[in-house]
């Protein structure tokens, strides 16, 4: 097992008071695993990923472990973590395609980011990235290029090769493949199967809220909804057979699932999730269920209601007990 997760909370510190982003959060990662992450805007997602390597001063843990290989990661110890970072886990953030810099060509880049990870062999280091530029077909040239001379797709993709350089156990890629068009979001899917299966990751959780990619690329596919874990199973599961009503709902407002939804994203379920800094008590999709009933004033506990397949809902929790 990679990673395990149990009851992790994760607050911002606000104003208005803290804001639990994230909630009693819990799940497991198999090795080799690509877990699909998904859900709303505002729904934890990238909270959850920057938690499991990096909480910055805004951030803080609240509560729960997040175990790599069967040691703990120390999350809430930004100095602790340094060491870890793209050696054992490693982050594509959200809006990494801006965030290269600028004005070092991408070979520099890369050699002043394996100096600051304190990175020895970089000569050796050096020459698989360049083995890996070639592997997803880029040309060796890009280490010479500065990033905004790199397409959209091209940036993406060397940010992916960098982040995963020195084999890390876990690559969080947040969003990797949004700005992006089909055929290109496609290819940076199939670099990431491509890296998980030559073992550059072992395990990788891959963030969107756009479901389509997920379908192709993700082993299992977790939903969030509100802060908190709705539903996890294989990927076949959650798009042919979904318990929560919440992934019933995003699966049935994607048209002809598994053909063509390119374009399609998760919209279209009346209603709005609930604020954050006051949430109500008791499941938080109650107010847009239409399952809803007197047992979900109660939070529902994220159980594994079927053989790998975890739910949050009252009613399901009923149905399968009840077979
Ligand atoms: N710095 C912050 N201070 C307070 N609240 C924040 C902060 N950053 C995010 N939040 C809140 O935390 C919640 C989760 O945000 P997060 O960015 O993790 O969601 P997301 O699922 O990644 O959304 P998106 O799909 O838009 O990327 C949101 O309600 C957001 O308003
Ligand atoms: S717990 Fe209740 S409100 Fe929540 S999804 Fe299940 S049936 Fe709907
Ligand atoms: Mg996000």
């Amino acid at each position: 097992m990679s990673v395990s997760v149990e009851n992790l909370s994760v607050a911002y510190r606000s104003r208005r008071g803290d804001v639990t982003a994230v909630e009693n959060v819990s799940f497991t990662l198999a090795d080799g695993e690509i877990m699909g992450l998904a859900g709303e805007s505002g729904s934890g997602k990238s909270t959850l990923g920057n938690a499991l390597i990096y909480l910055d001063s805004r951030m803080k843990q609240t509560g729960g472990t997040v175990m790599l290989d069967g040691k703990e990661l120390p999350i809430a110890n930004m100095k602790a973590m340094q060491p870890l970072r793209m050696k054992a886990v490693s982050l594509v953030p959200q809006y990494a395609m801006s965030a290269l810099t600028p004005t070092r060509r991408i070979g520099k880049l890369t050699r002043d980011l394996l100096k600051s990870h304190g990175v020895r062999n970089r000569d050796e280091v050096f020459t698989e990235m360049r083995r890996r530029i070639e592997l997803i077909g880029l040309k060796e040239d890009v280490l010479s290029k500065y990033s905004f001379e790199l397409s959209g797709g091209m940036r993406q993709r060397v940010t992916i090769i960098l982040s995963t350089l020195l084999n890390p156990s876990l690559l969080i890629a947040d969003e990797v493949t949004s700005a992006l068009d089909v055929s290109t979001q496609r290819a940076v899917g199939e670099m990431l199967l491509e890296f998980r299966d030559r073992g550059y990751v072992k395990s990788a959780i891959a963030i969107t809220h756009d479901l389509s990619i997920l379908a192709q690329i993700a082993d299992t596919i977790t939903i969030m909804y509100a802060g908190r874990l709705a539903e996890k199973a294989s990927t076949n599961t959650i798009v042919n057979d979904p318990l929560h009503p919440y992934t019933q709902a995003l699966i049935a407002s994607l048209p002809e699932v598994g053909v063509r939804h390119d374009q399609v994203t998760l919209t279209g379920i009346p209603g709005r999730p609930p604020s954050l800094v006051s949430p109500p008590t008791g499941c938080r999709f109650r107010d847009r269920c239409p399952f809803a009933f007197a047992e979900c004033g109660e939070t529902p506990p994220f159980e594994e209601v079927r053989p790998g397949h975890y739910v949050a809902c009252w009613k399901v929790t009923q149905e399968e007990q009840a077979k």
